[in-house]
């Protein structure tokens, strides 16, 4: 395998969930940015909004991006131009999904590269209604994911993934094949019991209803709470809607028709 330095931050990132006090310095958000900033984009659709709030803040990071989806500024430049838009607000907020998104790796890479560690958060998509009064977001713009980001305070390996044989498919999609499913499965338990994840995180996601507990840290992995997450949780695609419309954003619906041109009154 290839070695240098950029692979190495690559190879070896993992998410930190610990942070020293130490706030970085302008010139280092600034570099972090500017990184984020420069990822391939769509329609520069993507934002940071920084908070440096730290007792507000997950794992007490010293700083927080909020990243935006941020159609509210392409319409405004869309404005200066006499455009109005038609594209339907699906279509944007997958594209604006991406912009945001490669926005943020871009600035997970960069902080590496200065010494910072950093960790997604994905809930705010969920609670978009809440950040935005938060951050006075003005309508058209959706909250994506937070990063929490500073100098870690910890220093975890790198968490498993799954074999390349099956994140890697070579000119279609390969038969399913109950081996290889069966072969991942175990790299991930394996790798994750083997660093003690879930009890050192104090995290086991309850089985809803009355079921009764199965599982231990001794035994409960990666693959038990992927089960338990994805098929228990955010059920309800109306609340998610919700949340969306809240921010301005109707993916049912099309742009509204821009008014006809005014005819001369008879
Ligand atoms: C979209 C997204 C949402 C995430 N949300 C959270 C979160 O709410 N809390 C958290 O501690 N980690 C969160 N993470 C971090 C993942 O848990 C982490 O990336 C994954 O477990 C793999 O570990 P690693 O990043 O150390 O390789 C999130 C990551 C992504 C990409």
């Amino acid at each position: 395998m290839q070695e240098n330095a950029v692979l190495k931050s690559l190879l070896e990132r993992k998410s930190i969930r610990r942070y020293k006090p130490d706030v970085p310095g302008e010139d280092v958000i600034e570099t972090i940015v500017r990184a984020g900033r420069q990822a391939p984009f769509a329609a520069q659709l993507g934002s940071a909004l920084l908070s440096r709030e730290r007792e507000r803040h997950p794992f007490k990071a010293p700083l927080l991006f909020t990243m935006l989806v941020d159609v509210h500024r392409l319409e405004r430049v869309m404005a200066a131009r006499g455009w109005a838009r038609k594209s339907c607000d699906l279509a944007t907020l997958l594209f604006g999904i991406q912009d945001a998104a490669y926005m943020a790796q871009n600035m997970v890479t960069a902080a590496d590269a200065l010494g910072l560690g950093s960790c997604f958060l994905g809930m705010p998509p969920f609670r978009a209604a809440e950040i935005k009064k938060e951050y006075a977001l003005p309508d058209r713009v959706f909250p994506l994911v937070q990063l929490a980001m500073g100098y870690p305070a910890e220093d975890p390996p790198p968490r498993p993934r799954y074999p390349l044989p099956f994140t890697l498919y070579e000119g279609r999609y390969p038969e399913d094949d109950q081996a290889s499913l069966e072969a991942a499965m175990a790299v991930m338990d394996e790798g994750y019991l083997a660093q003690d994840y879930y009890r050192k995180a104090g995290v086991m996601v309850k089985l809803e209803g009355k079921a009764e507990e199965t599982h231990h840290f001794g035994n409960y992995s990666w693959t038990e709470h992927m089960g338990r997450k994805w098929g228990q949780w955010l059920t309800d695609p109306q609340a998610v809607l919700e949340q969306l419309r809240a921010c301005g954003f109707d993916l049912t619906g099309g742009a509204e028709q821009a008014p006809e041109e005014e005819q001369p009154r008879s």
